[in-house]
């Protein structure tokens, strides 16, 4: 194909799935253990749940979960890059992505790496895959990020934790959102949410963390705006990176008054209400975040045919992108949405004990060989570390 056709077809996501933990926290449960009343997680943050992963669940079961389907039912024909975008990353070398593609079986002739940049990172991934499909239309390219959130016990981040993966398939002509230029992009160096190399748990000054979240906002949206990007009145929702979901409604008043648009609230909830039900009841699950945020949109509209879309995708350090969607017309027959809801239904509720006790477990860091408890019923487990080698399994 010549470059002038290739840069003429729409690029974007052909299919979106996901999957979460075995395990589920309801909100009441930490709230009985440390006296908060109810309503601060309720409607304070806006969360009643949050997925905690099993003993022997972790980044890739979740994402090998998450694009089995994918692959299922378009095959691999036309995958040459699997792109893992994570900030729970399980090993500083190796990119967690060559598990999945093993997992599923993947051809060889396959370039597989992991991207970082804390809840931005699978953005990063999906512009990268945009590039590559730009450059030769034939090809797809399998995104998937998935993070397992971790703070301190009994630490004010301790009620926005979650866990789950989302895959993407991004190729020419999707089937569900095309991905439009230009993008707004904003990077501020601060230190509102970090988690050094010798650390399990996230480092976070949480009202910093906010303040850098809306200043970033504000930034990307300049950006988009002065690149020559939609105007405010066009979408027809919003994406938001949902570290909790009533970040989103922060997020979204504050550039209402950035745009000296006054706060409408019923224009609010228009423009953000079907984006926050799989967050407010998963959690925080980093990078794919935004992307829950846009599935909870698409499996739950009545018709979004032609409708843009924008979503606003932060990264705590801290890196945001402003980028629109234009939501592909008969998007509605691609959908997951039984899957989706199944897969937030099958999660076993646990109660704080057995929370805690799952949230201290570690592996021995001295190379023995260590099983790990059967516990997940998800398609594949984590089923040992060996030599300091993890071993993944199908179920
Ligand atoms: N009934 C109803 N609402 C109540 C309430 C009650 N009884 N008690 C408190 N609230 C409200 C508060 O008024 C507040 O609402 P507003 O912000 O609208 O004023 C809300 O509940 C939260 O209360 P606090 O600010 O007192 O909560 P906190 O200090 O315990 O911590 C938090 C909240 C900062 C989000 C904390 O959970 C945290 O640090 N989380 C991790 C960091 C985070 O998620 N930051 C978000 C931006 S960074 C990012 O996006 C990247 C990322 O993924 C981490």
């Amino acid at each position: 194909m010549s470059e002038e056709m290739a840069n003429d077809s729409p690029t974007g996501i052909h299919d979106l799935s996901f999957a979460t933990t075995e395990f589920v926290l309801p909100h009441t449960a930490l709230s009985r253990h440390n006296g908060t009343d109810i309503a601060k997680y309720h409607k304070g943050i806006g969360q009643r749940s949050m997925s905690v992963p099993a003993a022997d669940e972790d980044i890739v079961t979740m994402a090998a979960a998450a694009a089995a389907p994918v692959i299922e039912r378009h095959g691999s024909d036309g995958i040459r890059t699997v792109v893992f975008a994570t900030e729970s990353s399980i090993d500083q070398a190796k990119s967690a992505g060559i598990y999945v593609h093993s997992l599923l079986g993947l051809p060889s002739a396959t370039r597989v790496v992991e991207l970082k940049q804390a809840c931005y990172g699978a953005t990063a991934a999906l512009q990268f895959a945009l590039g590559l499909v730009h450059r030769d239309p034939a090809q797809r390219v399998l995104v998937v990020a998935g993070d397992v959130s971790k703070y301190e016990l009994d630490s004010p981040g301790e009620a926005t934790q979650g866990a789950a993966a989302v895959a993407m398939l991004v190729g020419a002509d999707p089937a569900l959102v095309r991905i439009e230029e230009p993008s707004g992009v904003f990077t501020a160096d601060v230190m509102d949410f970090w988690r050094p190399n010798y650390r399990e748990a996230a480092l976070v000054d949480g009202q910093e963390s906010i303040g850098a979240y809306l200043l970033a906002v504000e930034g990307s949206w300049k950006d988009y705006a002065e690149q020559g990007g939609r105007a405010l009145d066009e979408f027809a929702a919003f994406c938001y990176h949902q570290p909790f979901t009533k970040m989103a409604y922060k997020a979204h008043r504050h550039l209402l008054n950035y745009c000296g648009h006054g706060v409408d609230e019923e224009r609010v909830a228009r423009d953000l209400g079907l984006t926050t039900a799989y967050n407010n009841v998963i959690g925080n699950s980093y990078t794919a975040s935004v992307y829950l945020a846009l599935a909870a949109l698409l499996d739950q509209a009545d018709d979004l045919d032609g409708r843009a879309v924008g979503f606003l995708s932060y990264g705590s350090g801290s890196v945001a992108e402003f980028f629109a969607g234009s939501v592909v017309p008969g998007y509605r027959e691609h959908l997951r949405t039984e899957a989706h809801r199944a897969a937030i239904d099958r999660r076993v509720p646990i109660d704080y004990a057995r929370y805690r006790r799952l949230h201290e477990y570690s592996f021995p860091a001295d190379g023995g060989d260590h099983r790990t408890p059967s516990e997940t019923t998800g398609p594949f487990r984590l089923a040992a570390l060996r030599d300091h080698k993890r071993i993944y399994e199908t179920r």
